[in-house]
């Protein structure tokens, strides 16, 4: 496998080609990015931890019967993944109210729904990556009906997967984000990354934030939250 020209360079991650023209690489970084880049920063380590926990959840995804793009771990931050499209839809599964949706419904943070939620966001940073609804995403062409019945299967599939998963790790998921991609033959699979980035975990006895907030809202030991995470998924 042989890393040729840099493909794109996005907040977290950078995606490589390679002389298989199915295959990708991806290199993540330790850039962290809130609100559309207006705040940044260096989270040392995470891209290292966010590859090993993707690459985790991707393969525990895979084995429950949820195809992913995941194929194989070259180095401590680079992984091959298959080529795909992205669909530009950031899919966001909820369990318990917190982030934006406590904000835009005047909620408190912590109230566990008694379903979980599911909502899109169309992927572009010169537009903030606003909310849209089922049909204005099939009035911009950026999914099909059939793919969007598809991309929900999936992500509440990937919920009850990854919620049981966390309930062993004495962590709480209380929401993430997930992104979906088309191979060439239109087949619609899980991309991106699954990390803490990605998601809200909360620890399930003293509530504490193991994940991307520690750093969206200054609560410091942001590195030590993204280490506890990996100690818990890899023991390491
Ligand atoms: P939100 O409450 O800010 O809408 O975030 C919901 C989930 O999505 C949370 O787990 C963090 C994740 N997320 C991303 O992965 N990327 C983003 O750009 C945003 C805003 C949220």
């Amino acid at each position: 496998m042989t890393k040729l020209e840099q493909l794109y360079e996005g907040k977290a991650k950078k995606v490589f080609k390679t002389d298989d023209e199915n295959l990708y690489i991806v290199d993540y970084k330790d850039d962290a990015t809130a609100f559309n880049g207006e705040k940044k920063g260096t989270i040392a380590g995470k891209g290292v931890i966010n590859n090993i926990m993707s690459n985790h959840m991707f393969q525990l995804l895979e084995k429950q019967g949820v195809p992913t793009h995941f194929v194989e771990q070259l180095s401590e931050r680079e992984t091959v993944v298959k080529k795909v499209s992205i669909v530009p839809l950031e899919v966001i599964i909820r369990n318990i109210s917190a982030g934006s949706f406590a904000k835009r419904y005047g909620v408190n943070e912590g109230i566990v729904f008694d379903q979980p939620t599911i909502e899109f966001s169309y992927k572009n940073d010169d537009l903030g990556d606003p909310l849209i609804n089922d049909y204005h995403a099939m009035a911009l062409k950026l999914a099909t009906a059939e793919e969007i019945e598809t991309i929900k299967k999936m992500a509440f599939k990937v919920n009850e997967v990854m919620k049981a998963y966390f309930d062993t790790l004495n962590v709480t998921l209380v929401d993430f984000k997930l992104e979906f991609g088309k191979t060439d033959d239109g087949t619609i699979i899980l991309a991106d990354e699954i990390s803490p980035d990605t998601c809200r975990l909360w620890d399930k006895d003293t509530g504490e934030k193991l994940d991307k907030d520690r750093f969206r809202r200054d609560l410091g030991n942001v590195e030590e939250a993204y280490q506890e995470i990996l100690r818990r998924l890899t023991g390491k």
